[in-house]
């Protein structure tokens, strides 16, 4: 396994594997303090590409201020042995020199579908996002990009980028990965209390009982749903919602209150961010109808 600090190196690397002719290219994006939910992503580049490139950088732009951007959890060495150990072929580890050398005076930004959601509680955030993803397709070149569906927002503004501005990359959406019970692996989980990380369950625990309500017909309604998700929640003490919306996805538009989901003609979302202390917890689930069945 390759380490790589500098573009110049990484995209002759790259070039070499290119050359050989070892198969596609598969990018790997994340800000390290890798856990199994990026494992899995790493694992799915291993099976469809011949060269897996793992890119760890904590992006400053995608941080607003009072963020924990500092404080952001790092630790380079275990990242590195994950790496190792899931079969990656090239690190891409950039200094913050390396990525801005200068500030950007330019971004890449995705309209409407960034401004709800994590886009209305973090402004900006998605644009640090699309700018730095586009950065990194431009020096990796990939064939493939993989990207989780904990943040199923990030896939659909990646997604829209994508075919926006015709770039020659296929994403690949990835499920989510949970604890055994149940709460979605994130970096930002080690700054959970003992009492926050027991009532962080409520997040899994209302979208698990929502599906399993939608399919039972107990709930139908957006609004149905919603007022389901927003109960279980309340009865975490310390949970404060931060949203909880039912929408369709990827285009991400309002369901009126009234309409059931399975008339909506669409896949939907109900999406989750919810304030334990000052961590703010996200997740989601899918509601597809696959021949008048609903999929969760
Ligand atoms: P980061 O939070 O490190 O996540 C990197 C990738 O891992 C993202 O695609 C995310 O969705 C995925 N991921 C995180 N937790 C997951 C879980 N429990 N199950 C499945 N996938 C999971 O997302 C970012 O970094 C950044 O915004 C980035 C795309 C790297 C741009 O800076």
């Amino acid at each position: 396994m390759k380490v790589i600090r500098n573009i110049k190196e990484l995209r002759a690397e790259i070039g070499q594997h290119r050359s050989m002719a070892s198969g596609p290219v598969g990018l790997v994006p994340t800000m390290g303090f890798l856990h199994e939910g990026h494992e899995s992503l790493i694992k799915r580049a291993r099976e469809m590409t011949g060269t897996v490139v793992l890119s760890i950088f904590v992006n400053p732009i995608q941080f607003g201020p009072g963020e924990d951007f500092e404080t952001y959890p790092r630790d380079e060495g275990r990242d590195l042995s994950v790496a190792e150990a899931n079969g990656v072929d090239i690190v891409f580890i950039p200094g913050v020199q390396e990525m801005y050398p200068q500030p950007t005076k330019t971004k890449v930004t995705v309209s409407e579908l960034t401004s709800l959601l994590c886009g209305a509680s973090r402004p900006g955030h998605f644009d640090g996002v699309t700018t730095v993803v586009n950065k990194l397709f431009n020096i990796v070149n990939p064939d493939y990009a993989f990207f989780g569906m904990k943040d199923a927002q990030q896939v659909a503004v990646i997604e829209q980028m994508v075919q926006d501005l015709n770039m020659d990359v296929t994403i690949v959406p990835c499920p989510i990965v949970r604890e055994t019970d149940g709460l979605a692996l994130s970096s930002r989980n080690v700054y959970l209390s003992a009492e926050e990380r027991k009532q962080a369950l409520v997040l899994s625990k209302s979208l698990k009982e929502a599906t399993r309500q939608l399919a039972q017909e107990e709930v139908a309604t957006a609004g149905e749903v919603r007022n389901l998700l927003v109960k279980i929640i309340s009865d975490a003490p310390l949970a404060r919602i931060d949203y909880a919306e039912v929408l369709t996805f990827p285009q991400l538009q309002p369901i009126e209150p009234d309409t059931r989901l399975a008339d909506t003609g669409k896949d939907c979302i109900l999406a989750l961010a919810v304030y334990f202390g000052r961590t703010r917890l996200i997740d989601n689930t899918l509601f597809q109808m696959k021949e008048g069945i609903p999929h969760v």
